[in-house]
């Protein structure tokens, strides 16, 4: 990795490294550049509005950018197509919009959704769901696609249901993972939700490429399968990231605020197999209004991303944790002030200069989350 000739950089982080070579400085981060991928309201084409942002780096080094395209409003059933943009220029410039698995008129349409790459294999995956409310639809079906050609062409959607059941999954929103560490070295992880009322963390496995899936550890609401009331215990839409020590962190919404109006942290030592009360704790830094989050682990800092504010979806924010996410540093980066919504998290590294960088996608709006789809390009070490 640090082959690659990038002379500048490379002595920059061997002057700065108080570890040595392989050390890095500190964040400082810098947004370099922000662009609006989708902008919804029927101006720009038909698409009534784009919500569920997911970004993800390629097998080849690209970035690939997936939305929900909303076809008649901005409720979460309805139908719906998924949106797509490609950039082979680390962000700079995006192809136009692919439209993938366009649902027609259905009443319940597909919902994002989670998107993962198999390193091992160079293979890209979205899992999404359809009749997710059981709107004018009884049965509820979990869906995957692959591409093999970095995100220019996919399968045709397979139906997970029939290996994993049918209990309603909405996946992430965000990014699943490959485990890179044992336990469990190359498996494939994609975390998510239930119904509202049978609700809590569920994860999905694969220890074959994606290949077949099977049902992993759970970390239920209480009540469960139970209206819920103000303050019940119900983590719901989440993001997992996996640790140097081979451990996997999910990073929860608290939807209805048990404890306290910020995340739900579980903590996996069997990659997923369990969930368990004894590894939940409730971070109190990660104020949040419940709403899903980013969380990236770049360079052995643990970066995280949401509308920062005990009620409101506002004020996007960016912390980083020196400490595996049991502290975060008191400085943050407010990436946007106003109407911020759902965000996710990836970042590069075929060279030496993608050390540099992340990309966070929001949702982004002056009064409305529903407004825009908007990618910001960080440099973490900017501010050197
Ligand atoms: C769903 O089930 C209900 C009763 O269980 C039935 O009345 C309805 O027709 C079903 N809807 C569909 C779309 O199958
Ligand atoms: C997916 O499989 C399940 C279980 O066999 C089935 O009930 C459901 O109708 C299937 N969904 C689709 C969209 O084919
Ligand atoms: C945004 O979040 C940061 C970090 O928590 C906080 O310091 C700041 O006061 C917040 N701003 C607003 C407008 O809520
Ligand atoms: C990039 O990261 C992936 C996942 O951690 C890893 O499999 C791959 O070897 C890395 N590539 C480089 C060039 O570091």
């Amino acid at each position: 990795m640090l082959g690659l000739p990038a002379p500048l950089l490379g002595a920059l982080l061997l002057l700065l490294a108080p570890g040595g070579p392989l050390a890095f400085p500190e964040v400082k981060p810098l947004i370099m550049s922000e662009q609006l991928l989708w902008i919804g309201g029927s101006e720009i084409g038909e698409v009534d509005t784009y919500r569920i942002p997911l970004i993800t780096y390629t097998p080849k080094g690209h970035l690939l950018a997936i939305s929900e395209a909303r076809k008649f409003g901005a409720y979460d059933w309805g139908a719906k197509f998924i949106a797509i943009r490609r950039s082979e220029d680390k962000g700079s410039t995006w192809g136009p919009t692919s439209l993938l698995e366009d649902d027609g008129s259905v009443k319940d349409g597909l919902n994002l959704g989670a998107v993962l790459v198999d390193d091992e294999m160079g293979y890209i995956f979205i899992i999404y769901t359809l009749c997710g409310h059981y709107i004018h639809c009884n049965v509820s079906s979990t869906m995957i696609i692959c591409s093999k050609d970095d995100g220019l062409n996919w399968s045709p959607p397979r139906n997970l249901s029939r290996e994993v059941g049918t209990k309603m999954f909405a996946a992430g929103p965000g990014n699943g993972i490959q485990k890179k560490q044992d336990p469990k070295k190359g498996r494939l992880i994609v975390c998510g939700h239930g119904t509202i009322s049978g609700d809590g963390i569920f994860c999905l496995l694969s220890d074959d490429h994606g290949r077949s899936w099977q049902n992993g550890g759970s970390l239920k609401s209480i009540p469960y399968n139970q209206p819920k009331k103000s303050r019940d215990f119900n983590p719901d839409e989440c993001q997992p990231y996996e640790l140097s020590d081979g451990s996997v962190v999910i990073n929860a919404r608290n939807q209805n605020f048990y404890h306290c109006n910020c995340r739900i942290v579980v903590r996996s030592y069997d990659a997923c197999d369990s969930l368990l009360p004894e590894h939940l704790t409730f971070d109190e830094t990660l104020v949040d209004p419940a709403v899903a989050a980013g969380a990236l682990v770049k360079n052995d800092v643990v970066f995280f991303s949401n509308p920062a504010h005990q009620n409101n979806r506002v004020n996007l924010t960016l912390r980083w944790s020196y400490t595996k996410g049991t502290s975060w540093e008191q400085e943050t980066t407010q990436i946007w002030s106003y109407a911020s919504g759902y965000s996710a998290i990836t970042s590069l590294n075929h060279t030496v200069d993608d050390e540099q960088y992340i990309y966070i996608i929001y949702e982004k709006g002056w009064r409305d989350i529903t407004e825009s789809i908007s990618l910001v390009k960080i440099n973490i070490y900017g501010h050197l």
